[in-house]
């Protein structure tokens, strides 16, 4: 008995005197530019994947049928995820290409991913991976918009997006909402500072 908790003590020491190790040598590369090995990788997907799964499983989608919901879901795609995530026909940005983890493809993942895990994402992001929460500065209305567009993107095209960007120009109203109503209304016709 006794010389198992001298071998558990043993163990722990050095697990501290590992971890203090690491810490204070610098041996571990905070670099951004830095891929991480297979392993790692694997062990970081697997477990976003599963908490995001088990943390999706309280949110219930309503329903997101509805040219309202697109249109506003675009304007907040534009706005606020384009710049990551990309879009059809577009090419990354150079912020999309400085990010680890690289941002996905939104049209990809939108074919594997449930409205509600998309939402809860959305709403939460993902820590230590560059994907911002959006809970913080808009109310569900308007992340379900944009939860309705993003399930809708794969079936558009390069050419439909552009579209959408002409016939949608950008406004004040678009992004930053506290707790505007989601139907942002008839949008002023001036260019924005893009
Ligand atoms: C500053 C860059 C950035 C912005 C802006 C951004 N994202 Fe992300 N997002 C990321 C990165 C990086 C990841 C990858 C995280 C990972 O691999 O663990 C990600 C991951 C995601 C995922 C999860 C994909 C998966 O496979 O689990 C979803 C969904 C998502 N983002 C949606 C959005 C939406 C919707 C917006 C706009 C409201 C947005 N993101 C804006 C950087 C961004």
């Amino acid at each position: 008995m006794k010389s198992v908790a001298t071998t558990l003590g043993v163990i722990v020491v050095l697990a501290i005197s590992v971890m203090l190790a690491v810490m204070y040598t610098g041996v571990f590369n905070v670099a951004t530019a830095w891929q991480d090995p297979a392993l790692v990788r694997w062990v970081l997907v697997t477990t976003r994947e599963s908490s995001i799964e088990r943390r999706a499983r309280d949110v219930q989608a309503p329903n997101l049928e509805g040219a309202a919901r697109l249109e506003n879901g675009f304007r907040g795609y534009r706005e606020m995820c384009a710049i990551c995530h990309g879009t059809p026909g577009g090419k990354p940005s150079p912020l999309a290409k400085g990010l680890n983890p690289e941002p996905p493809d939104l049209s990809e993942e939108a074919e594997h991913m449930s409205a509600a895990e998309l939402f809860w994402v959305t709403k939460n992001g993902i820590r230590m991976t560059g994907m911002p929460a959006w809970g913080p500065s808009h109310n569900d209305e308007e992340l379900w918009d944009i939860v309705a567009f993003v399930k809708a993107l794969p079936e558009i095209s390069p050419a439909e997006y552009r579209a959408l960007d002409r016939r949608l120009p950008p406004g004040h109203g678009d992004g930053g909402h506290d707790n505007g109503s989601p139907h942002h209304g008839e949008e002023e016709d001036k260019p924005h500072g893009h």
